[in-house]
């Protein structure tokens, strides 16, 4: 074993930096292993802001913020959770604040907060629209000031579990090559989301969902995994981020003929409806023939320059880099591209496992507080709140837990799977079955589902994975051996894809991100208001169901 840790964070995103954060203010030794700096987290990519009832832009309170993420997650989420996260939010953020967050001001020097979509009040702070590249450089300085151990570039691909516990991560060094074995009394996955599932999504590369799939192999349950989360504004054709702030601040989205076709989808809130709404009447569009080359438009010319240049001036970088077309003056094109997961990692309020001695928060957890569609603005909430919470409880029961223990076997086992990889000359490539994920899913689970298109794309996935078990990694070498990761990475999407597609299928109502128009069009809370849960048994996934937690918030009919 290289090392022991009381705490080990794995990705060290907004969340897991947080999580790292809280627990050694707690008072444990902690490190964060992760497979790339954490500056570079993808945490870094979210634009236009962060959910606190902070009542500087209108009367807001945490009552009002629960209720819309509640009606937002179309009455899937956890009412309890959600409570949590409003409550704690104002003081998370202003945390932030005095770690020396450069929020966007009032004129009068508070926070300033803009509108966001299904929000009923002006609530997400944000420093113009580069909000999560100023936390993760915020939090990276608190890391820096603890002198935190991080372990840069591991690619971790095992927990170590012994005695029902989980007791450390067995990874792949990067930088030197070579298997390593890190134990610790608790470990706290912060992996982030799977959106490389996807061809089009806003996700980086980084995004392969791995610490969900590492804790479904270790027997723990994965939640609401047919929940994806498409955004309604990615930019064509790279998929990246089109902020919700362009909206929020006032940015209209047209059809081929010039209408704001949302008026015959959310007449009220217009552009400032839900992500899924959103999204579907985007696709609607496009499926009708009133797209513009598969896109729809976001015209912010009316905003003016002066405003762009302001507070959305990352935008625009973006849209003339990636697509030649400067905002001030034309319309972007964009579209609906894979952006969040919902689901993930099945854990209670203070990132808890079904394992001892597992924590998970951030994007691969689910608290569940977004139920079937997030709000825009609570995930960089999520991982602040959860992350804290999931540190703070692993660092209390690390402090009162004394043994580690990973047998060398764990070790020596890992070590004959990776050579048997290695060792195959012959066979297909990884990116090729990896390219062929990502457009099938696209194709069969997207933000319209069919009966017959996920059944097809269970089928795919069969198929690829049985290509999969003789894929060959020409790379040999040891030092940044990306063919490597990316073969280990395929493996981990590999198994999220069986996953959703089994939950997708067995939701047989419309809600949230799953859409079913053609076979289910409604929400059907007597059979469906309960999340999907699935393990991993016998190489396949086990589909089994959990209520809802309900507090005060009965099902209404959702309209924007
Ligand atoms: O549109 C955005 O700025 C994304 C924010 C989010 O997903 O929370």
């Amino acid at each position: 074993m290289e090392a022991e840790h009381d705490v080990l964070v794995v990705g060290a995103g907004c969340a897991g930096m947080r999580a790292a954060i809280e627990a050694h203010d707690a008072g444990a030794d902690v490190a964060l292993i992760s497979k790339i700096h954490p500056v570079r987290s993808h945490s870094g990519a979210a634009e236009g802001g962060i959910n606190a009832a902070l009542g500087n832009a209108s009367e807001d309170d945490p009552e009002k913020h629960a209720f819309d993420t509640v009606k937002g997650s179309d009455y899937l989420g956890d009412q309890d959770a959600i409570q949590v996260l409003c409550d704690e939010a104002p003081d998370d953020v202003y945390q932030l604040e005095n770690w020396g967050a450069v929020f966007s001001r009032t004129e009068d020097g508070r926070i300033a907060q803009r509108p966001f979509g299904a929000a009923g009040e002006p609530r997400t702070a944000y420093a113009a629209d580069i909000t999560g590249h100023v936390l993760v450089h915020v939090l990276y300085e608190q890391v820096l000031k603890r002198e935190l151990k991080v372990y840069e570039e591991f690619f971790v691909w095992k927990l170590a579990v012994d005695d029902d516990r989980c007791q450390g991560v067995i990874a792949w060094n990067l930088i030197d090559g070579g298997l390593t074995s890190i134990g610790a009394k608790t470990v706290i996955i912060a992996t982030g989301g799977a959106g490389r599932l996807y061809t089009g999504t806003t996700n980086a590369y980084a995004c392969t969902g791995d610490g969900m799939t590492m804790a479904l192999r270790a027997g723990v349950a994965l939640e609401d995994m047919e929940m994806m989360q498409f955004h309604p504004t990615t930019l064509a054709p790279t998929g990246v981020l089109i902020t919700e702030g362009t909206r929020g601040e006032g940015a209209f989205l047209l059809n081929s003929e010039g209408d704001r076709f949302l008026k015959r989808y959310a007449p009220n809130a217009m552009e400032l409806a839900s992500r899924d709404v959103i999204s579907r009447a985007e696709q609607t569009e496009i499926d009708e023939g009133r797209g513009v080359d598969g896109n729809v438009m976001l015209d912010m010319r009316h905003l003016g320059a002066e405003k762009i240049l302001e507070r959305l001036h990352g935008t625009r970088e973006l849209a003339m880099t990636f697509a030649g077309v400067d905002p001030i003056y034309e319309p972007i094109p964009v579209r609906p591209g894979a952006h969040y997961h919902m689901g993930g990692v099945d854990t209670d309020v203070w990132g808890r496992t079904s394992l001892a001695g597992l924590y998970a928060a951030g994007e691969c957890a689910c608290v569940s507080v977004h139920g079937a569609n997030r709000l825009g603005g609570n995930a960089l909430m999520e991982t602040i709140t959860f992350g804290k919470r999931s540190g703070a409880h692993a660092a209390d029961w690390a402090l009162t837990h004394t043994t580690i223990e990973v047998p060398p076997s764990l070790e020596t086992d890992a070590q004959r799977e990776l050579e048997e990889l290695l060792d195959r000359d012959e066979g297909e490539r990884p990116w090729s079955i990896r390219n062929e994920l990502a457009e099938t899913m696209h194709e069969n689970f997207g933000v319209f589902r069919r009966e017959d298109e996920m059944r097809k794309q269970g089928e795919i996935v069969g198929s690829l994975r049985e290509r999969y078990d003789r894929v060959v990694v020409e790379d040999k070498g040891l030092v940044f051996n990306n063919d490597l990761t990316q073969a280990l990475e395929l493996g981990f999407l590999l198994d999220l894809a069986d996953c959703m597609v089994v939950s997708g299928l067995a939701r047989k109502e419309s809600r949230g991100a799953h859409a079913r128009p053609y076979d289910y069009p409604d929400r059907d809370d007597e059979n469906y208001m309960r999340h999907t849960i699935v393990t991993w048994q016998d190489g396949a996934p086990n589909l089994e169901w959990k209520p809802v937690t309900m507090t005060k918030w009965q099902p209404m009919e959702r309209t924007y």
